[in-house]
This record gives C-alpha cells, sequence and structure tokens, in this order.
C-alpha cells in the first residue's frame, strides 16, 4: 500500500498568530511523530498575489512563514518545507485541472464570494482560479491528508471532485482522492475581543489576537484586556455554554499547557477571570516565548531556513514532476 503522505501550506500574507499556531502549525508539528506519513509543507506564494499584496514583502514575508514553521517544531529532515513557486509543476498541473474544473462550481466556492465582495466583475483570474490551484498543490503530490481549516473543506471538495473527474475522464487511477484533516488541539481559536470571531489577521484590532512574535508585556495586555463575563468559571463544559468568550480562554489555557479543557475546568473551577487570566498568561508566555526568540534567530541569519527550502524544493520536485509527466501523457500530449 501507498504510504501516507501529508500536505499543506499557509499564504505568506501577514504575521501568524496564535489561531495559525493552535489550528494548524501544532497540528503539523504532531504528525512528525508517525512513522508512516511523509510530510510536505509549504508557503503558498502563489496564493497570497490573488489579492493585494506588497512585492517589496512579498520574499520576506515567505522566509518569515518558513521560520515560523520551523520555529514551531517543523524539522527540515522530518518534512520537506518549501516554497510554492519553487516547484513549477503545481502551475504546470493547475492548467491541466483548470479544462475540468467547472465555472459554476468555483462561482459557489464561499471563500470566492467573500473575498470577490460585491465587485465580482472586477475580481482577477487568479483569485477565481485559486481553488484549482490548491487542488493541484495537493494532487501533484497525491497526498492522502491535508490538515486545513474549517473553512477550507470546500476546496478540499473541489479537490477531490477534480481528482475523480481527471481519473473518469481518462479511464485512469492517477489521482488519489485526499483527505482533509480538520483537527489541531484548538481548531477553532477565536477572537479575544468577540468569542463568536475566529482569531483572524484581517481583524482592524492587533487586540484581538495574540501573534507569534509578540513579547510578554504585550501577550498579557491583549489577555488582560480580553472580554470575559462576570461569572467564575464552571466546574464542567456544560458551565460554558453561552459563554463563548470564556469557552475561548479556556480552549487556550488547554491547547497551551496539552490538558483537556474538562481537567482545566477541574483545576480552575470557581475561579474568576481577574486570577485565571494571569494564569493563562503564564502557559501563553511559557509555551511561546521559545517560538518567538527561535523565530528571530532563524531570520538574524537565513541562510538556515533558505538551505531547508531549497532542499525542500528539490525533493518536492522529484514528486512533482513525475506526477506532471504521467498527467501529461494521459492526457495525450506529445512527451
Ligand atoms: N487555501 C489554504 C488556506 O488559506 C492554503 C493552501 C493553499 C493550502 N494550498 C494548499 C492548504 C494546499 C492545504 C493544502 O488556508
Amino acid at each position: 500500500m501507498a504510504k501516507n503522505r501529508i500536505l499543506s501550506g499557509m499564504q505568506p500574507t501577514s504575521q501568524l498568530h496564535l489561531g495559525n499556531y493552535l489550528g494548524a502549525l501544532k497540528n503539523w508539528v504532531n504528525f512528525q511523530e508517525k512513522d508512516d506519513f511523509e510530510r510536505l509543507f509549504c508557503v503558498v506564494d502563489l496564493h497570497a498575489i490573488t489579492v493585494d499584496y506588497n512585492p517589496a514583502q512579498l520574499a520576506q514575508a515567505t522566509r518569515e512563514i518558513a521560520a515560523a514553521y520551523m520555529a514551531s517544531g517543523i524539522d527540515p529532515k522530518k518534512s520537506s518545507l518549501f516554497v510554492q513557486s519553487h516547484v513549477p509543476e503545481h502551475s504546470q498541473l493547475m492548467w491541466l485541472l483548470a479544462t475540468m474544473a467547472q465555472m459554476g462550481k468555483l462561482e459557489r466556492m464561499t471563500q470566492f464570494k467573500d473575498k470577490a465582495g460585491k465587485n465580482k466583475e472586477r475580481a482577477g483570474l487568479g483569485l477565481f482560479a485559486y481553488p484549482v490551484l490548491m487542488a493541484a498543490d495537493i494532487l501533484v503530490y497525491n497526498a492522502t491528508h491535508v490538515p486545513v481549516g474549517e473553512d477550507q473543506k470546500q476546496h478540499l471538495e473541489l479537490t477531490r471532485d477534480l481528482a475523480a473527474t481527471f481519473n473518469t475522464r481518462y479511464d485512469v487511477e492517477l489521482f488519489v482522492q485526499p483527505e482533509p484533516v480538520i483537527a489541531g488541539p484548538a481548531p477553532r481559536v477565536m477572537s479575544l475581543r468577540d468569542g463568536t470571531q475566529k482569531m483572524s489577521k484581517s481583524a482592524d484590532s492587533d487586540m484581538t489576537r495574540i501573534n507569534l512574535t509578540d513579547d510578554a508585556d504585550t501577550i498579557a495586555k491583549k489577555i488582560k484586556k480580553a472580554k470575559t463575563d462576570a461569572d467564575p468559571l464552571p466546574e464542567t463544559l456544560d458551565g460554558l455554554e453561552g459563554r463563548a468568550e470564556a469557552l475561548n480562554l479556556v480552549t487556550l489555557y488547554a491547547a497551551l499547557s496539552d490538558m483537556s479543557k474538562e481537567d482545566v475546568l477541574k483545576q480552575h473551577a470557581g475561579q474568576q477571570f481577574g486570577a485565571f487570566k494571569p494564569a493563562l498568561t503564564e502557559v501563553a508566555v511559557a509555551h511561546l516565548a521559545p517560538i518567538t526568540s527561535r523565530m528571530n534567530e532563524l531570520l538574524s541569519d537565513p541562510a538556515q531556513i533558505d538551505n531547508a527550502l531549497r532542499d525542500g524544493a528539490e525533493h518536492a520536485r522529484s514528486i512533482a514532476s513525475k506526477t506532471l509527466a504521467e498527467a501529461q501523457k494521459t492526457m495525450g500530449f506529445f512527451v
């Protein structure tokens, strides 16, 4: 049986926050302990240019995301780290898949609708085709498992659909159906100011999120100002129902200290937030400080990052070029 292969990626659009870390990176790192998995993690720079971006910052932002991967525990000896645009096979396969991607289906993608907004007529083709490139990212490696956030499930569905369409149309078994892995210690980290909104890099106020580059004082200030309610912490999870902000802080505490939410409540039941918040600050700082300092260390001498990315791309290309050649042959190209 083919080995399991896991692939995921993040966009170099801006600073990473706790939601990215607990919802994705920490989960990726867990896969490193699994021997029967080959791991590929990329920085998806080609996706980042589908919206307004700053060309003067793209390369550095790409490096920073790679630094965050490494600082979070992704080990280039155990996983291939690379930049999406360094493996041209992604774009090449995308074109082949684009011929099979139905406009109607792409129009139903909620992320496209959100990002295009009212100005759909002016949206670029790249934004519209974004999910097809993502499908190519995955299928060019025949990844079996793809850790993604809830909001990417629809894109994964489209990827599965394209794999099936290709296989059926050309009567081959070239592409495998990738499974989404929606997990992580805290798959949905919410805003510190509104427990019904996801923690997001696009939220206007920086007080809504904890960035991976925040220092201890900043983290303390943000947690202190986080929205809560006036009730003490309950003994069981049911007691957090209807208390979105309280639940979020308990979830963060649990994920950062590798405990279950139930155990966190057992330990802190009856506490007011005036007491719980400093405890949360302590685990957050203890967990994040080494990551932040490792990230800064890597970025101050980026040769290590750049070497890992070069080796990663070379390995990735060795897989991707075979799949692409197979797809081209199947489609009847003069190869
Ligand atoms: N669209 C994904 C996101 O915004 C990023 C992404 C691009 C991705 N290509 C991918 C994730 C391939 C997993 C696999 O989160």
